[in-house]
């Protein structure tokens, strides 16, 4: 939210790549913005950023100033005189002129077809290019006789209205980003994506365009986004103003896009070192015994390990925020044991719901901290044979009581990681489960499982939750951010670091927002299946959430759960998925975190759920797993490099193929509007890795696609890692691939790679 200060480190945080403030190369903006008043509807436009306008409308009413933002304002880089903080202007137009701003290489024109005529007034955006001719980005979309660009309605009774505003686009143009959909797709040209958060669903409203600009629609609601052949459409259900910003770059210069973006929706900070070794974690550790057997496994093994997690159901109630003292008597002792034996931080997961049997549920209940529904107090979901109600994440009051209990029972006893499970908002991130009651029936009958199944999935709209900050629906988009603002806050007071410092401790979410990467607070990918298309898909899935801005980005090494239709999926003692696993976990080396945990089946049980350890696998495996562990930690400099790249100017580590070669490579860029699979499939890793898993089973080679990197003919610019041959670029290899070898080339010397000099 705009509470935030930009951060006072800004400045000792300055590599070498920041902006100066002043810039005598760079055109300033020759105003301070226009306001258009068009009958009921004002409309202000503001130069914002480095190439950046940023857009705000309102009908009748003008902003209060309290309206949930995730824009810095001003940006984080960016000429002094754009920074859009206030509504400021020194132009009012009325609908029937036309006027024109510049800000750097970006130009905004406000369009009026005649002097008589105010039907058709809309804005249009241009980058200046380097031979100083103009070529139009975008422009609001209203053919003569169709909606208006801007469009509003009132649906309910009160003063908020829906918002439809659409924008010009060509069936060439290419939209990347959008947060996550699992949908095999990098290129999300064609699809209408619902702004409504679900388990695996994290839609998010930034993208880049393939024409060289990069847009964001600030706004809090739940709507939709529709990229189609002619017309982009952004849609807000509930609101009371319109806000969206624009940047732009030259064609095929990504990086500088993302940092325009990055400069007004946030920067990863520098994450802790440990966090970038080998995180694990399984459904479930049960209790403290157990857990601190883990830690002396991997202690015998001699197994690096960095974090161990201690999943759900650990505490007597949803919602104590406090591990059961049943099952873990001693905390405190038990992290400072995990410690001695393994070096290893502990995180416990916590969900945002609150059961009647909690210790918390009468005070939360009666300050005022959980959100209810629009029919009264009422439950917002149900888990596990209880009703539940969140806590109200968008409630200050209720994010520091939240972090209160946190600090107490586990912070202050050495367990300082969370993860926020289940925090999509709203209900508990998946359709409505009706299980708050077991089923009893009349005497005489039996309740088989499939009638309970059926009775748990009675399709009854989401729950129409009110919070703090206002209804689900017009700012719903908003829950999980201010959850990750909450653990942000907290930990933030606890080590006396201000945001955007180095983090000592980590977060791990499964949703988030525009700029989620501010918070040291990793997203993953969800409760994904177990099966080989699942672990295709999370490619596109880890490249777009890059796109977004979103570079600490995760998923499940293994998949999550098992494909009903699928016999072995997730059986740790069948061949079948020990592959798939094997396959998965060798990819995971290079990804932002490297993260293992499941809900695992098996025919052999020694613990209170199936294992999910690097040894258990099979002994022929178990090497394989352990030297993807041991490579990650020999990873560390290069990590560290591609990390402090994301943290200085927002240059992303998942990078698909469209950031490096769409200036070199034309087939990348024929590919990569097909979503064809070398593009959904295969990126780079930082700036030196070529990474492509290996998706299918049984397979003992690799076709690879190598990008045509701009070296001149005759040189062989891609190394196979486990072969060293070298390879030209612009050409399909195919490379052995046997089980213990992910498909891996890099650029440059491997010491290089090793040493992190990757600049
Ligand atoms: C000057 O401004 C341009 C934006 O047009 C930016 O790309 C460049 O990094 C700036 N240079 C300096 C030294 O600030
Ligand atoms: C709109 O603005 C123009 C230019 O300032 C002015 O000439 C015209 O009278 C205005 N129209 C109305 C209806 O106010
Ligand atoms: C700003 O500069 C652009 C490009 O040079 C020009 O077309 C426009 O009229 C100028 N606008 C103002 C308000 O000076
Ligand atoms: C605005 O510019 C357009 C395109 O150049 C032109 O057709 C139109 O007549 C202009 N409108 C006014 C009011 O000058
Ligand atoms: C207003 O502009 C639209 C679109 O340019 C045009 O179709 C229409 O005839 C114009 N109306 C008047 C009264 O000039
Ligand atoms: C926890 O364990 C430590 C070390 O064994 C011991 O000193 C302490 O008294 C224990 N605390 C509780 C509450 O059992
Ligand atoms: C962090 O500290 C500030 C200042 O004391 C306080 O207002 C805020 O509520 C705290 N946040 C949390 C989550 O505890
Ligand atoms: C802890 O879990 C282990 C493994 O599931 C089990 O064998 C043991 O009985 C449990 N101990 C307690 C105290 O519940
Ligand atoms: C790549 O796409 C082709 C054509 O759609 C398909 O036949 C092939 O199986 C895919 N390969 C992988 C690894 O998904
Ligand atoms: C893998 O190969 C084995 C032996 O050749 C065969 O039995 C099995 O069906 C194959 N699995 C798949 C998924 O193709
Ligand atoms: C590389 O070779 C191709 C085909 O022989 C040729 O068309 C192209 O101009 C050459 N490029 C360079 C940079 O030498
Ligand atoms: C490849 O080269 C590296 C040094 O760059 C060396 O460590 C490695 O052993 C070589 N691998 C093979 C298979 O020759």
């Amino acid at each position: 939210m705009g509470s935030f200060a930009r951060f006072a480190a800004a400045a000792a945080l300055c590599l070498p790549f920041c902006n100066a403030l002043t810039n005598s190369s760079y055109f300033r903006p020759n105003s301070t913005g226009f306001r258009l008043q068009h009958g009921f509807e004002t409309v202000v436009v503001q130069p914002y950023g480095y190439d950046g306008f940023r857009v705000r409308a309102w009908a009748f009413r003008p902003p209060s100033g309290n309206e949930v933002s995730f824009l810095y304002d001003p940006p984080l880089e960016g000429p002094a005189d754009a920074t859009a903080s206030a509504l400021t202007y020194d132009t009012v137009i009325n609908g029937t002129q036309n006027y024109t701003m510049r800000n750097g290489a970006t130009v905004v024109k406000m369009f009026s077809p005649n002097a008589d005529n105010a039907t058709n007034v809309r804005l249009a955006f241009y980058r200046v290019n380097t031979d100083g001719s103009e070529s139009l980005l975008t422009n609001e979309y209203s053919p003569i006789k169709s909606l208006n660009s801007r469009y509003y309605e009132w649906n309910g009774p009160g003063y908020e209205f829906s918002a439809a505003y659409s924008f010009a686009t060509t069936p060439d143009e290419q939209i990347y980003g959008t947060g996550t959909q699992q949908d095999h797709m990098i290129s999300k040209k064609g699809n209408t994506i619902d702004l409504v958060n679900f388990n695996t669903h994290v839609p998010t409203p930034l993208f880049m365009s393939s024409r060289g600009y990069g847009f964001v629609w600030n706004s809090a609601s739940e709507g939709e986004m529709e990229f189609g052949q002619l017309r982009n459409r952004f849609t807000s259900k509930s609101t009371t103003l319109v806000d969206y910003a624009i940047t732009s770059a030259q064609p095929g210069d990504y990086d500088t896009l993302q940092r325009r973006l990055t400069a007004m929706t946030g920067r990863a900070p520098l994450p802790p070192q440990w966090s970038l070794g080998y995180l694990h974690s399984k459904l479930r550790y049960e209790n403290q015994s157990e857990f601190i057997q883990l830690a002396q496994n991997f202690h015998d093994y001699g197994i690096p390990v960095s974090l161990l997690v201690i999943d759900y159901q650990s505490w007597a109630h949803q919602g104590d925020w406090g591990l059961d003292p049943g099952l873990w008597p001693n905390v405190s002792y038990m992290a400072a044991r995990v410690k001695e034996l393994t070096g290893a931080e502990i995180m416990a997961s916590l969900w945002p719901s609150v059961e009647d049997a909690s210790v918390n549920y009468a005070t939360m209940q009666l300050d005022g901290l959980l959100s209810a529904t629009r029919s009264g107090p009422g439950t917002t979901d149900s888990w596990n044979g209880s009703y539940i109600r969140n806590y109200d994440a968008t409630n200050p009051a209720a994010r520091k009581f939240l972090w209160s209990q946190l600090y107490e029972n586990y912070y202050s006893n050495g367990i300082k990681n969370f993860w926020i499970d289940q925090a999509d908002g709203g209900n508990l991130g998946e359709a409505y489960e009706n299980n708050g009651q077991s089923v009893s029936v009349a005497p005489g009958l039996t309740c088989s499982s499939t009638w309970k199944s059926l009775i748990e999935s009675i399709p009854y709209p989401l729950a129409d939750v009110l919070y703090y900050a206002g209804t689900q629906k017009s700012i719903g988009k908003l829950y999980p951010w201010a959850h990750q603002q909450a653990i942000e806050e907290g930990t933030r007071n606890a080590t006396g670091k201000q945001q955007g410092q180095p983090c000592d401790y980590v977060s791990l979410a499964r949703s988030g927002y525009i700029g989620s990467q501010r918070f040291c607070s990793m997203i993953w990918s969800g409760d994904s299946t177990a099966v080989w298309d699942t672990l295709a898909s999370q490619v596109s899935v880890g490249l777009s959430a890059a796109a977004t801005g979103w570079g600490w980005w995760t998923l499940d090494i293994g998949g999550f759960q098992a494909d009903s239709t699928v016999p072995w999926s997730n059986n740790i003692d069948d061949d079948r998925y020990r592959e798939l696993y094997v396959r998965w976990q060798q990819w995971a080396t290079f990804l932002p975190f490297m993260r293992n945990h499941g809900s695992r089946a098996c025919n052999f049980q020694d613990a209170y759920t199936c294992n999910n350890e690097p040894w258990t696998y099979g002994a022929s495996n178990t090497p394989i797993i352990v030297s993807y562990i041991n490579l990650r930690y020999q990873l560390g400099n290069y990590l560290t490099s591609i990390f402090g790249q994301l943290s200085a100017t927002g240059r992303m580590i998942m990078r698909p193929l469209y950031m490096d070669f769409s200036i070199t490579d034309p087939n990348v860029v024929a590919m990569t509007r097909n979503n064809s699979n070398v593009t959904t499939q295969q990126y780079m890793f930082g700036p030196r890795l070529l990474v492509t898993p290996v998706t299918l089973p049984n397979v003992t080679e690799w076709a690879v696609y190598l990008p045509n990197t701009g070296a001149g003919n005759g040189t062989k610019p891609w190394t196979y890692w486990w072969t060293n041959v070298t390879y030209a670029g612009g050409q399909t290899a195919t490379v052995p691939a046997p089980l213990e070898h992910v498909p891996l080339f890099h650029l440059g010397s491997r010491a290089d790679v090793l040493s992190g000099n990757v600049f």
